[in-house]
């Protein structure tokens, strides 16, 4: 009944009134209909009045440094007025693309003291997270910190609590909390478009050095013009190595492996879409087949995750992959399936397919039909002719739907735009502490189980871990 009435409501949303109590098959003649007219393509949705100005700094400029700033000053109304990192190159570079008179440092502390600034970037390795953003927020800034939000699990309650007492704008950098595919995907997920979900599987394989984390190092790197011992942040006390500078996501000292670089994005579309709060068992499983370059992270994962039954969700299972060895080149999905259909999520676009089962079952064929004797056979047509003579017996076409963000749209954009909104107006980002918590606490989760060979009992409302593992 459940299911029936949230398939009303989608198709409800899909055609207007009308078609508010027609059954099955017309929702998929409708997706047909629409499918015919070819893929819609979404809009974006946020308007932002660029009325006041917010004055930003960088802290951490490496790849993600540099792309969030682009995405960032993309808007109106955003002034960048400084940044900092431990590299003297992207120091320079930073004045490069953006004028000599943005001021730069070493030390991030300095912009934190500086109190022109309204907001900083955090998009430093993982293992500077918690720290720079609670420093940020106890000096006042507003926080947007890439994720995951913490290495470690116990740094988690600490940035939900100082978040909570100074009520600043923060976010998470997972952008897909604010993509205009994921919030389509969660309006067609909320009207019922694949009817109960019972499963979702998402998977990112790759197979190139930069995809597995083997980056460029630049030919001067060296302990002059790289502040190694602020990099390190007393996790580490070991000589001067380009190696692990530039490339720390290989090193389980300063990053959180794959499932904290790439789960958590995978979590992020998941919770956006079901607003779920997350699972309650993990188990990871996974080794180091190929990149055997010193690292000490693993470069294929699974995880295997049962999400508890809540008023927004029925019990499922979610299983993740991420292999870096994928020889057919590697791709991504994410899909998301029901008993009335399924929702493929790719960067760019959701798809829902129908498929309907018809109230006949059907007979022979790969079926113990065939093995009665011939007398039981005419018996069973007779009596399965007269059950279902009003039905046909054959699976009902499968309906597709298609929607798309437009071409060189950019998540990144609007999750920006979601912060500075909510600086503007005092008002909560998307992805804050607790929802990236509960995104970030379950890929940490996999992490331990993986270490510890174990299924990991969590719980998804206290975002921690179980005492019973
Ligand atoms: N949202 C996304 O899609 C996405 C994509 C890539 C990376 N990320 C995240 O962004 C973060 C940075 O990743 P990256 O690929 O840009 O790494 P990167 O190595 O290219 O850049 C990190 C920079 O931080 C600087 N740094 C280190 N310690 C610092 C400190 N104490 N103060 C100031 N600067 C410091 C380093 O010098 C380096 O330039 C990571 O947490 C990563 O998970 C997010």
């Amino acid at each position: 009944m459940a299911n029936d009435h949230s398939r009303r409501k989608f198709i409800k949303k899909l055609g207007g009134s009308t078609l508010f109590a027609i059954a099955a098959p017309t929702i998929i003649a409708e997706a047909a209909n629409v499918k015919d007219k070819g893929v819609q393509i979404l809009k974006r949705r946020s308007k932002v009045p660029a009325n006041d100005r917010i004055n930003i700094a960088s802290i951490g400029l490496g790849i993600m440094g540099f792309g969030n700033l682009k995405a960032a000053l993309s808007r109106e109304g955003i002034e960048l007025v400084s940044g900092a990192d431990c590299y003297d190159g992207h120091l320079q570079r930073l004045k490069e693309l953006y004028g000599t008179d943005i001021k730069t440092t070493r030390n991030y502390e300095e912009i934190l003291e500086d109190p022109t600034i309204d907001g900083v970037i955090i998009s430093t390795p993982d293992h500077w997270h918690a720290r720079q953003a609670i420093a940020a927020m106890k000096k006042g800034k507003a926080v947007y910190c890439e994720k995951p939000m913490v290495k470690k699990i116990e740094e988690g309650d600490e940035i939900i609590s100082t978040q909570k007492a100074s009520k600043l704008a923060f976010q998470v950098g997972s952008q897909w909390a604010s993509s205009i595919v994921i919030q389509k995907a969660k309006e067609l997920y909320e009207t019922g478009a694949i009817g109960q979900l019972n499963f979702v599987e998402v998977y990112t394989d790759r197979f190139d050095a930069k995809g597995a984390w083997q980056y460029s190092i630049p030919p001067d790197a060296s302990a002059q013009t790289c502040d190694w011992k602020s990099f390190q942040g007393g996790v580490t006390n070991l000589p001067f190595d380009s190696t692990r500078f530039f490339r720390w996501r290989n090193y389980q000292d300063y990053g959180t492996g794959m499932a904290g670089d790439l789960f958590v994005h995978l979590f992020t579309r998941l919770h956006t879409i079901t607003s779920s709060f997350g699972p309650e068992r993990i188990y990871a499983t996974g080794g180091l087949n190929y990149w055997k370059d010193g690292r000490d992270v693993a470069d294929l994962m699974l995880g295997l995750f049962d999400y508890p039954k809540t008023d927004k969700h029925p019990a499922f299972n979610l299983s993740l992959r991420v292999n870096f060895v994928d020889g057919s080149g590697g791709g991504d999905s994410m899909r998301l399936v029901g008993n009335e259909g399924e929702m493929v999520l790719n960067g760019n676009s959701v798809t829902i397919r129908n498929k309907k089962l018809p109230l006949a079952p059907g007979y022979g064929g790969w079926d113990t039909f065939g093995t009665f004797p011939e007398n039981t056979q005419n018996e069973f047509v007779k009596a399965y002719n007269e059950k279902y003579k009003e039905v046909k017996p054959q699976v009902l076409p499968v309906g597709e739907l298609v929607f798309q963000a437009p071409t060189g749209y950019d998540m990144r954009v609007d999750h920006f735009d979601n912060w500075f909104n909510a600086i503007r107006t005092n008002g909560v980002a998307n992805e804050g502490p607790e929802f990236a918590m509960r995104t970030t606490g379950p890929a940490l989760a996999a992490n331990l189980s993986y270490q510890e060979k174990n299924i990991i009992h969590w719980d998804p409302v206290k975002i921690r871990r179980k005492q019973s593992s």
